[in-house]
């Protein structure tokens, strides 16, 4: 039987019960597989991650080691939650590297968005690498592959592509959760005690903010970008879109216009504010956000935030438009 394919009897995993049963037959698996190994794992903070570290932490403690590279584009508070959730409630063996200058230091003065992505995948793959390397005795790799990753691609995860760490290691893949849905690993992530911020996570971009904060990324406007988002996610929270909009977040693009503040010119970059509906991202439609909710949101960016001086509103479905502006 090909172990990449989910057998018609596999139930789906849409209850507590169903997920006990689940997370108490990989443990027992993962318990045979790894033996007294050592399991790496790269640890993004995103659902499916998550919920492979918080197994292997059932399954085998401190043999598993996490590693959560800081790459300087996650949004606000995400690797603060990777570090209290994991390290401090979970007690895992997490090493935590801060690489924002590695990063934005190659990133500098780079527009194109492919040359982009390829920066921070490669830089991603160079930093784990190189932690890989100051451990001995690892012989497994964690990958938070999902059964939609099998079937849309080579099985190789898109984002972060550990699987392209250079073939020298000869890892032997750790992988948990591969035959199971999105809406199962969350299901599976709240039978494991992972709080609701990071199981029901909207999706997020490997490249993160890099892909939001567009052109050429500068410290200054990546910093605004990250507070406007913040406040974004405050108040849908508040009003309780985020449970029902399946993908917001604000872009800012390299130019400015004119704006007054304190009787003087201001100049400022703009927010634009992107919410939108879809089951697979192939389209999408546009939630319709409630006035005040927007005014709220406008009136807490353009006081709180350095550096904006206008807040817009996509109103672009896909297609044309993409999700991400980049
Ligand atoms: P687009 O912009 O193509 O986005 O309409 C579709 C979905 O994919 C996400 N996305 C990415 N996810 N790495 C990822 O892991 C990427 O480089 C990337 N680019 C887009 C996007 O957020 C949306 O959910």
């Amino acid at each position: 039987m090909d172990k990449n394919v989910r057998p018609d009897s596999m139930v789906r995993i849409t209850t507590k019960e169903l997920a006990d049963a689940f997370i108490e037959k990989q443990i027992a698996e993962l318990k045979a597989q790894i033996g007294n190994g050592k399991v790496l794992l790269a640890l993004s903070g995103g659902v499916d991650s998550s919920v492979v570290a918080a197994l292997l932490i059932r399954a085998v403690g401190k043999q598993l080691v996490c590693v959560h590279v800081n790459h300087g584009l996650m949004r606000k508070g995400e690797s603060e939650q990777v570090i209290e959730v994991f390290e401090k409630q979970l007690g895992a063996n997490l090493i935590y590297i801060d690489a924002t200058d590695r990063f934005l230091d190659k990133l500098a003065g780079v527009s194109d968005p492919e040359r982009k992505r390829k920066i921070i995948g490669a830089e991603f793959i160079e930093v784990f690498s190189e932690e890989a390397e100051k451990l001995s005795g690892i012989k497994f790799l964690g990958q938070g592959t999902i059964y939609p990753d099998i079937l849309e691609s080579d099985g190789v995860k898109a984002h972060h592509n550990v699987g392209g760490l250079p073939e020298r290691y000869n890892f032997e893949l750790v992988e948990p959760v591969k035959l199971l849905f999105k809406d199962e690993v969350r299901v599976v992530g709240k039978a494991l005690g992972l709080p609701d911020s990071m199981v029901y996570r909207q999706p997020f971009p490997g490249p993160g903010l890099g892909v939001r904060c567009l052109g050429a990324i500068t410290r200054d406007r990546l910093a605004a970008l990250r507070e406007a988002d913040a406040i974004l996610r405050e108040e849908f929270d508040k009003c309780g879109l985020a449970q029902k909009v399946w993908q917001y977040f604000i872009a800012v693009p390299d130019f400015k216009s004119t704006g007054v503040k304190d009787g003087k010119r201001y100049e400022g970059w703009p927010a634009i504010i992107r919410a939108i509906n879809t089951k697979d991202a192939m389209t999408a439609s546009i939630e319709e956000v409630p006035y005040p909710v927007l005014k709220k949101i406008t009136s807490r960016i353009l006081n709180e935030v350095q550096g904006i001086n206008r807040v817009l509103f996509d109103l672009s479905p896909k297609p044309v438009a993409t999700i991400e502006w980049e």
